[in-house]
């Protein structure tokens, strides 16, 4: 089956009271935008088109970044939802089958919950996604009959009557693309708002002499993000869900209720997340793998059999092969660990390759950045690198090879060598005791004197 889908996300969100169009602001490490597309791929769509308006640049440039197949058109003035839809009827002139309406600022609508809407046009011409709402506020009440719906209401054109319902409209919409269009050329603005209202469609589809009807989803999913505290409970609500399907999945989490996912985390079957840890975009945690608490990821994909942390940073561009152990403390950019590496304390790995099986010390360094430029370190198989080295990169080492503890590695090192760079010991016999008894000596002196 062919699907539209049409991304409404022109609207200004002025009650976020922000800077930034409402619909980038995250839940989940990602703009509410791309919990819509994320959706809307799920469908494997044939266009998805994103009607922008307010800050449309900024926003047309996240739905590219989150898919170069999304199509954005801009909806300038906002005439309302009617109005935003038609905005895409030029790109869908060609549309074949049927269009399913979101709004960007309702992030937790289930790909699911829109195969149901498909389904249901079986039996439908129009169908539409609703809720009993707890308190219905503002929301468009749903008018029906038995199985069809006869028409939406919104809250400000409603009769008291017509406001006691507590059977909503989420906004979700499906219909036959080219049907959609027809209807919405229809609507006027003639309402108590001045607005083109979209749910106008189900009264003129009947008076067509076609059917309209109604899914019905839990309140929960059709949330939408009108204020900051709506922003963290759609957060709320989607860790909630992030967290069931994982222990679904296979996963364990010790603490459940303390491991923050992003919307694209990917966590494998028997992986172990400790309490407190929190996954930023762009994470893959493989199939057994381990994460122990308090780390903090992002951009990295983690293989089977390794273990990260207990407090240890991944950021981005950081590539763990099976079997790799980063213990505390440690932070890894743009680096990538071939298997069994350790890195067990207290160490920075930035921009740079680890061979198979080396070893790096406690508190080694690799110093990446001169001031201006970013340099890589190499580091070959089964190297050992003693505790508190510094590596100044750009630098190599060789397989099989050895630097001491404490050196600061300036130049390249060949396999099989060991390289020593610090200054060499010098001990002096006796000297403590007398250095103690002079400085014992100065302090009694000090003492009398005040
Ligand atoms: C809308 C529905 C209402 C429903 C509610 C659910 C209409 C007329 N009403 O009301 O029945 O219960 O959503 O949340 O559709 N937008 C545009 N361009 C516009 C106007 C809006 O892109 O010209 C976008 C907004 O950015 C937003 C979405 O459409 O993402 C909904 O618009 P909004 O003004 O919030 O509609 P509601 O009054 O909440
Ligand atoms: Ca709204």
């Amino acid at each position: 089956m062919q699907v539209s889908v049409i991304i409404l996300a022109a609207g200004q969100g002025t009650r976020m009271n922000s800077d930034l169009p409402k619909v980038l602001h995250h839940v989940a490490a990602a703009p509410l935008l791309h919990h819509a597309l994320a959706t809307a791929h799920g469908l494997e769509p044939s266009r998805i088109v994103v009607v922008t308006g307010h800050e449309s640049e900024a926003v047309a440039a996240s739905a590219t970044a989150f898919s170069e197949a999304a199509d954005c058109v801009v909806q300038d003035p906002q005439y309302g939802t009617a109005h935003a839809v038609a905005q895409a009827a030029p790109l869908l002139a060609e549309a074949e089958g049927e269009a399913i309406v979101l709004y960007a600022d309702t992030p937790l609508i289930r790909e699911e919950t829109l195969r149901a809407m498909l389904d249901a046009r079986a039996n439908h011409s129009v169908v539409v996604l609703g809720f009993h709402a707890k308190d219905p506020g503002r929301y468009g009440r749903l008018l029906t009959q038995d199985s069809n719906l006869l028409a939406i209401r919104e809250f400000k054109d409603a009769t008291e009557a017509e406001r006691s319902i507590t059977l909503c409209n989420s906004g979700v919409i499906c219909a036959e693309a080219k049907l959609l269009f027809s209807l919405i050329a229809e609507v006027k603005n003639t309402n108590a708002s001045g607005e083109y209202y979209l749910t106008d469609i189900v009264e003129i589809s009947r008076a067509r002499g076609l059917s309209a009807g109604v899914v019905l989803c839990d309140e929960a999913e059709t949330l939408g993000v009108n204020t900051r505290a709506q922003l963290a409970e759609a957060e709320a609500a989607f860790q909630s869900r992030a967290r069931g399907v994982a222990l679904e999945n296979g996963v364990t989490l010790t603490a459940p209720e303390t491991v923050f996912f992003a919307l694209d985390t990917y966590v494998g079957r028997d992986a172990i997340i400790g309490p407190n840890v929190l996954f930023g975009p762009g994470v893959t945690v493989e199939s057994g793998a381990e994460i122990k608490g308090f780390c903090h990821l992002e951009g990295c994909h983690i293989s089977r059999g390794a273990t990260v942390g207990p407090f240890a940073r991944l950021r981005p561009g950081t590539e763990l092969a099976e079997d790799v152990h980063v213990g505390n403390f440690v932070e890894i950019k743009n680096a990538i660990l071939d298997e069994g590496v350790k890195v067990g304390h207290l160490t920075y790995i930035g921009d740079a390759d680890i061979g198979e099986h080396s070893n790096i010390g406690a508190g080694t360094v690799t110093c990446n950045y001169d001031g201006v430029m970013k340099h890589r370190t190499r580091i070959g198989k089964r190297v050992f690198i003693g505790s508190d080295t510094m590596l100044i990169a750009p630098v190599t080492i060789g397989d099989g090879a050895m630097t001491g503890s404490g050196s600061v590695i300036t130049e390249d090192v060949p396999a099989e060598a060991v390289a020593i760079g610090r200054a060499r010991q010098v001990t002096k016999p006796g000297l403590a005791t007398r250095m103690f008894e002079k400085l014992k000596a100065i302090k009694a002196s000090k003492a009398k004197g005040q």
